[in-house]
This record gives structure tokens, sequence and C-alpha cells, in this order.
């Protein structure tokens, strides 16, 4: 009896974990339609009629858009309420669907919509996250790779070339990941700085520097989030050529074209964001030891600032947990990882650092100083 209740169960959840990506894609097609922005324009609540009209949905189609919304709305991405129209009408009720915290971040209109906090739209990330070509097609030829003795990452045996030579010449790919990344940063980058509880008070760890060169920088919204917290500190990105030359530039920070494995321009301190977790060990070690070369030697002040997941670390809560695997098993596209602390304390110490400290933020991220 116990045994047929178990399985019902794991029934249940087998459908569950298999459906799994049209969750995935239902959320990335309500981005494409501009869902969230059309509720953020209409006060925050809008009717699935509402929607048909400002998403161009095709009227014979409204019946499945609203089971798109049922689906996001069950997954928690949108709310929604039933809306009874005041008397005298006699119209029937008709379901209301409004922002949750998860829609709120995907919302790219800029303006209030009554709550202060609407950070800067998630948008483009939530997109790089579920590209077809880029993101989603490599997992379809994962176990033939993982029984492959080959070196090429997941990614370059689906896409025919490594990830930085694409964006190199693949213009959209180019510019979706730069867009992704400068949308993430803006949001953490603000949330890390100047939201202090929520991101563990993190921002003392910019503290006291007078110049910073962020490594791997994309466009520089993490550079320029930090020059606009701490204007005395000097910030300029390294990223590559063809990154820096799509950068838009307002004179915040400083852009040089270069490669981190061959050298990184002198500071106090290197950050580097969303950049370890794309190589394996070997390769984290070789750009740190470029790191520790860059840094300031005067005591306590040179740092190399990490931002990344350290696995096991964080509020630990089921969806932190699984986020923070589900991410390493992306990472591994590109023969990177999401690291325990064990791990990163292994490259640390063979780059030749000698300590390190570990900050959780944003729930399932962590900034970890690393001391020379
Ligand atoms: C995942 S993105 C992170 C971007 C940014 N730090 C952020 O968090 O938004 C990795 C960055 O590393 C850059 N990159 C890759 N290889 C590089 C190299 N050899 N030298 C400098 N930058 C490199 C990429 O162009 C890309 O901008």
């Amino acid at each position: 009896m116990n045994t047929n209740k178990n399985l019902f169960q794991g029934y249940v959840e087998l459908y569950h974990n298999g459906l799994f990506h049209v969750k995935s894609m239902a959320l990335r097609c309500a981005v494409e339609l501009g869902i969230p922005d059309a509720i953020h324009r209409r006060g925050g609540a809008a009717t699935v009629s509402d929607l048909v009209v400002d998403t161009g949905v095709h009227l014979a189609k409204l019946p499945c858009l609203r089971r798109l919304m049922r689906v996001l709305t069950v997954s928690g991405i949108f709310a929604a309420a039933d809306h009874q129209p005041a008397p005298p009408s006699d119209d029937e009720s008709e379901t209301v669907y409004k922002l949750t915290p998860i829609s709120r971040l995907l919302v790219d209109d800029d303006g209030d919509d009554g709550a202060s906090s609407t950070p800067r739209g998630m948008s483009a990330m939530l997109r790089l996250l579920a590209r077809p070509d880029t993101a989603v097609a490599p997992f379809f030829g994962l176990g033939a790779w993982l029984r492959d003795a080959g070196a090429a990452t997941l990614f370059e045996a689906a896409r025919g070339a490594p990830t930085w030579s694409l964006t190199r010449s693949d213009a959209s790919y180019n510019e979706a990941l730069n867009d992704g990344c400068a949308a993430d940063s803006s949001f953490a980058m603000d949330a890390v700085l100047n939201d202090g509880a929520a991101a563990g008070g993190a921002s003392s760890i910019f503290r006291g520097l007078g110049s910073l060169v962020d490594v791997g920088g994309g466009h520089g919204a993490a550079a320029v989030a930090i020059a606009r917290a701490f204007p005395h500190i000097k910030c300029s990105v390294l990223d590559l050529e063809q990154v820096v030359s799509k950068a838009p530039s307002d004179g915040t920070v400083q852009f040089i074209a270069g490669d981190m494995f061959q050298s990184i321009p002198p500071a106090d301190a290197v950050l580097l964001k969303y950049v370890l977790h794309c190589w394996d060990d070997d390769d984290c070690v070789k750009i740190l030891r470029q790191c520790k070369r860059s840094i300031s030697a005067r005591d306590g002040v040179g740092k190399v600032i990490i931002m990344n997941v350290v696995v096991g670390y964080g509020t630990q809560d089921n969806v932190v947990k699984e986020t923070q695997v589900l991410f390493d098993m992306f990472m591994m596209r590109y023969g990177g990882a999401e690291r325990e602390e064990h791990e990163w304390k292994k490259i640390f110490l063979k780059a030749g650092f000698s300590d390190y400290k570990i900050t959780p933020i944003l729930g399932f991220q962590s900034l970890i100083e690393v001391f020379p």
C-alpha cells in the first residue's frame, strides 16, 4: 500500500520534471510577447483580452494565451485574481493578471508602476538562458558528448566553435550575451551596492579601493554601478575586442580591449563577475595568476573579488539548491562549473593566493574576496 502511494507520488513528479522545459519555454514566450511590459503599462493589471490587444496575439489564439497565462500563474511567475465588474454591468467576472516579484524583474519599460523598487529588466538574461541554439540545443547532445572521449566542450560539439569565437563571428549571439550579462549586472550590482541587508552587507567589500578593473566585464554595467556608488574608485573594464567595440560608453568607466590570459591592467582590485564559472580549473588558475600580477601589492589593499556561486552557500532552501546545481550543468556547456568551497580553495592556493572570504549574496550567489 505504502509502496503504491510512493509510486503514485513518483508518477506525478516524473511528469512534473519531464515537463520542466514547457515552463521554461512558456516563460520565454511571455517575454518574447512582452507580457510583463504590457501588464506594467496597464498599471499592473491586465485581462487576457488586454494582453491580446497589447501583444499582437491573434484573437483566434486567445484561449491558448489564457492557457499560457494559467501555467505561468500556477508557477508563480504571474498572479491572477477574479475581477467582478461593478453593477449595473452584468458582464461575467474576468481573470486579471498581475506581476509577481519574478515577472516584475522582466519589465523592461522605464518608469514607475507604483512599486518604487522596480529594477532594470532582466528579460535579456532570461532570453539568453532559454536561447534555442546556444543554451537549449547543446543539451540534446549531452548523452553522446558524455560518452565521447574528445576534448571539445558540449558547446563546441553542438555549435562547431568555442563560445568566445562564436561571439566574434555571430553578431546576434554576441549581442544576446552582452545584453543578458548587462541586464544581470545592472540588477545584481545595484542590489549588492545599495541594498545592504539583502546583499549581506557586501558593499563594504569595495570600500577603501582606489581603482578596480572588471575583467571580462562585458559592457561595463557592473563597473558603472561601482563607479556610481564609489565615485573615488577609478573603474575600468577589460574584455575581448568584439565586446568592447560594441560597449556603450559615457566615460564613467574606461574600456580596454584585451585577453585576460595575456595581461591585465594594474589596479588595487580585480573583479571577476560570472567569469571563472565559464572555465575549467586549469584556466581559472591561469586567469587568477594574471590577476595576482595586476593587483596592488600594498598591504591589505590588493585583492580579487569573484562573484559566482559557491555551491552549498546561501539560503539553501530547495529553490536555491536546485538553482545552484542547474547553473552548474548550464556552465558545463562551456567546460566551466559552479564550484563548492573546497574546489575554489584548491584553485586559489594553486594560483598563489593565501586566503579568501566568502560572503553569500542574493540567495544563491556569493562574493569571494581572494587575498595574496
Ligand atoms: C559570462 S560573461 C560575464 C560578463 C560580465 N562580467 C557580467 O557578469 O555581466 C564572460 C565575459 O568574459 C569575456 N571573456 C571571455 N574570454 C575572455 C578573455 N580571454 N579576455 C577577456 N575577457 C574574456 C567575455 O567576452 C564575456 O564578456
